[in-house]
């Protein structure tokens, strides 16, 4: 490991791999298509799905091309699914790369057919259908007339999956329920296509709803050890852990200001460490005056945050010295903070904060206790 890493992400492939196991075998035989979109949120997209892929997984959901050609140029075989938004245009490039798009009406259906054509091959395709999200779709009624479209253009493309998304699947019980059937309403008039994936869930519907896991689920959370349900459903553990070290102490005084704009107003001498980090790498205003980070295994308020720098009030931690460690995610001591709580405090969910996170805080893998890659800006895949 290099000496001079002073920011840094540890991404703990034991504990991947175990949650990956997990989850699998909670919604067998559904299929578990890992979501490793958004830089795998932020553990990296090329070190995971290459992990889970020696585990046997064998489809990968991302949202952007670009996201699929990053995959396949570091040989990642199997599907790969592009769930975002594809316009035609970007259709030869998904063809050239062996990418599966979802496509979100049968125009684009008809588009993927012609290209098909032209390239004398048979292209796999899936379906979208909107069941409540109120972002791209089929919308349930248009199941009939989307079936008979995709039998129309059975020579040229091949239909393997239809998809959807629910709109709240933290939230009560019966609207899944609602959403769901709206979804096995629009699979119905496809029931002649042979092999079909259908796929609803995510991680929380995966593991709050046995009967949604049909064909296949697309997990991103849960192979990241991230559990929103209490209690926690399944045995998820920890993969990320984020730290940082100090970079100067200092004592400011009573009238002294920290941060831009007044950010927050020093009104009695206050201990202050600065770190290293600040909104590039996963923090944000927002954070100041509803976060701590651990020093010395104790909670310290976040006080100011800039672009590349960040202020914690040490008042209450006695002797801190420049280079001790400071933990974003993780544990130290016994006081431990998890993603989903940093997220919280400025008002973020799990996954935008951690895409939120840049690459030039290095991702260090381990397994078995050692250090076996790095992706930074440095080592880029
Ligand atoms: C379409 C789609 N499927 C699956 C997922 C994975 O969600 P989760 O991380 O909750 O498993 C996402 C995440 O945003 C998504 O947009």
């Amino acid at each position: 490991m290099r000496e001079e890493l002073v920011n840094r992400i540890e991404i703990d492939l034991d504990n991947l791999l175990h949650n990956y196991q997990v989850t699998r075998n909670h919604v067998a035989p559904a299929e578990v298509a890992a979501v490793v979109k958004s830089e795998a949120y932020g553990h990296g997209a090329v070190p995971i799905a290459r992990a889970l892929q020696e585990q046997g997984c064998r489809t990968f959901a991302v949202a952007f091309v670009d996201e699929g050609i990053q995959l396949r140029r570091n040989g990642i075989p199997g599907d790969i699914l592009i769930m975002g938004a594809t316009l035609p245009n970007q259709f030869r490039a998904m063809a050239d790369f062996a990418l599966t798009p979802v496509l979100a009406d049968m125009e684009r259906a008809e588009a993927w057919a012609q290209l098909a054509q032209q390239l004398d091959e048979r292209l796999p395709y899936h379906i979208k259908s909107d069941v409540g999200l109120g972002r791209m779709g089929l919308m349930p009624e248009q199941g009939e007339e989307a079936a008979a479209t995709a039998r129309a253009l059975d020579r040229h493309i091949e239909l393997v999956g239809i998809s959807s998304h629910l709109s709240y699947p933290s939230g009560d019980e019966e609207l899944n329920l609602s959403e769901y059937q709206k979804f096995m309403d629009f699979c119905a008039p496809f029931e002649d296509f042979e092999g079909l994936q259908r796929h609803l869930a995510a991680s929380q519907a995966a593991a709050r709803f046995e009967s949604m896991h049909l064909e296949m689920v697309r997990i991103g959370g849960l192979l990241y050890g991230i559990n929103h349900i209490e209690p926690a459903p399944l045995d998820l553990r920890p993969v990320l852990s984020y730290s940082t070290r100090v970079a100067q102490v200092k004592t400011l005084p009573a009238g002294w200001w920290i941060g831009y704009n007044g950010q927050h107003p020093v009104t009695e001498p206050t201990d202050v460490a600065v770190l290293p980090l600040g909104w590039t790498d996963g923090l944000a205003s927002y954070h100041i005056g509803s976060t701590d980070l651990l020093v010395k295994g104790q909670p310290c308020p976040l006080v100011g945050t800039c672009t590349d720098f960040a202020m914690l009030d040490i008042s209450r931690v006695s002797n801190v010295q420049v280079g001790d460690e400071v933990v974003l995610i993780g544990t130290q001591g016994d006081a431990a903070i998890t993603a989903i709580e940093l997220g919280k405090g400025a008002g973020m969910s799990t996954g935008q904060l951690l895409g939120k996170i840049s690459l030039r805080v290095p991702r260090l893998y381990f397994s078995e206790g050692r250090c076996r890659e790095e992706l930074s800006i440095l080592n880029p895949k």
